[in-house]
């Protein structure tokens, strides 16, 4: 067993790297890949850039270059349900591209022919997930999660996103790392700590708790590599 985990900013992976002390940098495909040893099972730790191109790249790679046979993306994202606040933890159930947009030919948004809207994320990762949160006693939702090439600090926009793909939170790799595994048929896990409410605050609320919520989402990401790897 070989696990990829994934973030898209280097606070999103640093807690990760902190914790494994000892490991590999190989430089591939201009990134960083960090390889250890945990608890006798290989880790392959990168974090791909912000956006779905990168983070498209660095999932691929993660599978077809460094083999890695199960996918866990953490990170954080902006809070689109209420019911998520600053430092909430949300496992996507299913995700999409809210920016992919071939309306004007008849299709949904977030459909491209022999695509689909949604891609589901694995169930048994999302059960384990669910373990993790009760054993952790956190709560943990489960929802939607929509992705783009935007960060979005604007409640109208949020408010479409919300409305159209019936989504709980929205960030900017989700979804493009759900397709490339989807296609490699290797099942991956996306957690987010919320960072913001995707409003006109967004950025300044994103600045002030990336680094804590980001500390959040990788501890709960690491407890499930133990219940994995146990
Ligand atoms: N990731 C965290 N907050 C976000 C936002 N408001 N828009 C896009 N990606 C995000």
């Amino acid at each position: 067993m070989k696990i990829a985990i994934m973030g898209a900013m280097p606070e999103e992976v640093a807690p990760i790297l902190e914790k494994l002390q000892d490991y590999k940098t190989t430089q591939y495909a201009n990134n960083k890949y960090y390889e250890a040893t945990y608890k006798g099972v290989e880790l392959v730790i990168a974090y791909s850039k912000i956006g779905k191109v990168f983070s498209t790249l660095t999932a691929t790679t993660m599978i077809q270059h460094f083999g890695c046979d199960k996918l866990l993306f953490s990170g954080v994202a902006g809070a689109i349900s209420p019911t998520l606040k600053v430092g909430d933890l949300i496992i996507a159930t299913k995700l999409s591209q809210h920016d992919l947009d071939i309306t004007a030919f008849g299709h949904p948004f977030g459909y491209v022919p022999e695509g689909a809207v949604f891609i589901e994320s694995d169930k048994d990762l999302i059960a384990l997930g669910k373990e993790v949160a009760s054993e952790m006693g956190k709560t943990v939702q489960e929802g939607i999660i929509a992705t783009g090439d935007q960060f979005v600090a604007n409640e109208e926009r949020k408010n479409w996103i919300g409305d159209t793909f019936k989504a709980d939170a929205l960030e900017m790799e989700g979804a493009s790392v759900a397709v490339v595994c989807d296609a490699l048929d290797v099942p991956f896990f996306i957690l987010r700590a919320i960072s913001d409410a995707a409003d006109m605050d967004a950025s300044f609320s994103f600045d002030e708790f990336l680094e804590t919520s980001a500390v959040e989402s990788a501890e709960f990401v690491m407890k499930m590599v133990d219940r994995i790897v146990e």
